[in-house]
Order: structure tokens, then sequence, then C-alpha cells
């Protein structure tokens, strides 16, 4: 099965704050970005990775992925990221004409597990059109009016938290992406948008969204 991975990196990383695009952030000396391509690099499921970077930041997007040079094409990215895959998809479908599925994978969970990875495309091999990795929620969530108030619990048991890669056949994305109009937060929202189904395979931990210092701290703290 061909599989090409995307990688939107394009965004500013303006909750971070670390001055520069959060993709190029290091942690122990490493950027998020060289880590998270490498992770799908290491896979051993992926033909080539796409990575949308910030329009500005190509050419040091190209030189950062330099290591990994036989497998990366660096596209300037969109305003937003939704926009992001749609031209990194493009690209992928230009150099890749005889595509099978795609991986949809954000810069910003650098530290995913490359078995979580293989998980998904197993899962998409063994006929999934769409499928996404999730953890179980571990607080309590409530729902709430304008002021505050709450409106109601939640049954937490039915609800999960989305990570990427998320997975698709070829076909499905490129549905999906025709379709949609504005922003989305997740590609596979896009796919229950068209009444595509969307499968889960278990999540981890260590595939956080690296967001805020915090999570930087935390993820530190992993590799220490
Ligand atoms: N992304 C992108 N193009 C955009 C916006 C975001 O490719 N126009 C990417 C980010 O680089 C990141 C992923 O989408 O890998 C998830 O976005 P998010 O975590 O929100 O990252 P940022 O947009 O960089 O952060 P912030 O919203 O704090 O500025
Ligand atoms: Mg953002």
């Amino acid at each position: 099965m061909n599989v090409v991975a995307l990688v939107p990196a394009a965004g500013r990383g303006v909750r971070l704050g670390a001055g520069r695009p959060k993709a190029l952030v290091e942690v122990a000396g490493e950027s998020l970005l060289l880590r998270a391509v490498r992770g799908l690099v290491d896979s051993g499921r992926v033909q080539y990775v796409v990575v949308a970077a910030p329009v500005d930041e190509v050419s040091t997007v190209e030189a950062e992925l330099a290591p990994l040079r036989s497998f990366v094409h660096v596209v300037p990215g969109g305003a937003e990221r939704t926009d992001s895959v749609r031209i990194a998809l493009a690209e992928a479908e230009r150099i890749a004409p005889d595509l099978d599925a795609v991986l949809v994978h954000d810069a910003a969970r650098a530290f995913t597990p490359v078995s979580v990875i293989r998980d998904v495309v197993r899962a998409i091999e063994d006929g999934a059109p769409a499928v996404i990795p999730v953890l179980p929620v571990s607080d309590t969530v409530k729902q709430v009016d304008a002021s505050g108030a709450v409106t109601a619990t939640v049954d937490r048991s039915q609800l999960r938290s989305v990570q990427t890669p998320q997975g698709f056949a070829i076909e499905v994305l490129r549905e999906a992406y025709a379709a949609a109009g504005d922003a989305a937060t997740d590609d596979a929202g896009l796919v229950e948008r068209i009444g595509g189904k969307v499968s889960t395979v278990p999540g981890h931990p260590h595939a956080l969204k690296i967001t805020t210092a915090f999570d930087l701290a935390v993820a530190e703290a992993v590799l220490a």
C-alpha cells in the first residue's frame, strides 16, 4: 500500500510564545518538526512526507529536515491548518499519483510512538476508510451556558480525545476536502461531514500536542 504523510507545520505557535514557529522549537536539541517527521519515516510505512511550512520559513524548514531529505517535500502552507493540509494533499497527489492512503500528522505531536503510526496504517490496510488515534477522557466533562453555569454533565464513557496521525483512504480525504468550505479542527471531522465512517485505534499519552510552555516542559520530562 502506497502511503504518503502530510505534516501541517505552518502554524505560528502563538500559544507557545517561543518567538518562532512552533515546529522549529527544539526539545533536547532537536526540533519538534524533525522529531515528528522522523517518527513517520521510522514507522517504515510511509513513502514520502509532505511538510507544509510557514511561507517565510520554507528554506529554514528544508535545512532542518536535511537529514531526511530523500523522504521529504516542503511546500509553503496556508492561513489556516485546513489550507495547509489542502496544499500538502495537492503536492502529495502530484508527486505520488499511485497513492492509496494518506496520513495527516501535526508537527506539534512530535513524540507520537511509531506503534501508533503503524496501527493507523494497518487499520486503513484492513479496509477502514478513515481512522483516528483516541484516548479516553479522564476529567469529568460539563456542558455550560454562555454565563458559565453548568447545564449538563456529559457521559464521559462515550467521549474520546483525538490525536494524530489520522489516516485516510486517498479518495475519502480527497472527497472530504473537495466538500470542505470553512476551517475544521480536524480532518476526520470533514469525513464525518460527508457521511463517511471514522474508526478509532488506541492513541498514546506521548502523542500529546505541544501547545503551551507547560506541554513543552512535559515533553522534556518524558525525554529525560
Ligand atoms: N498549522 C498549519 N498551518 C496553519 C496553522 C497550523 O500547518 N495555518 C499546523 C501547526 O504547525 C501544527 C498543527 O497545524 O503542527 C496544529 O496547530 P496548532 O497546534 O494550533 O499550532 P499553531 O497554529 O502553530 O499554534 P497556535 O494556534 O498557538 O498559534
Ligand atoms: Mg493554531
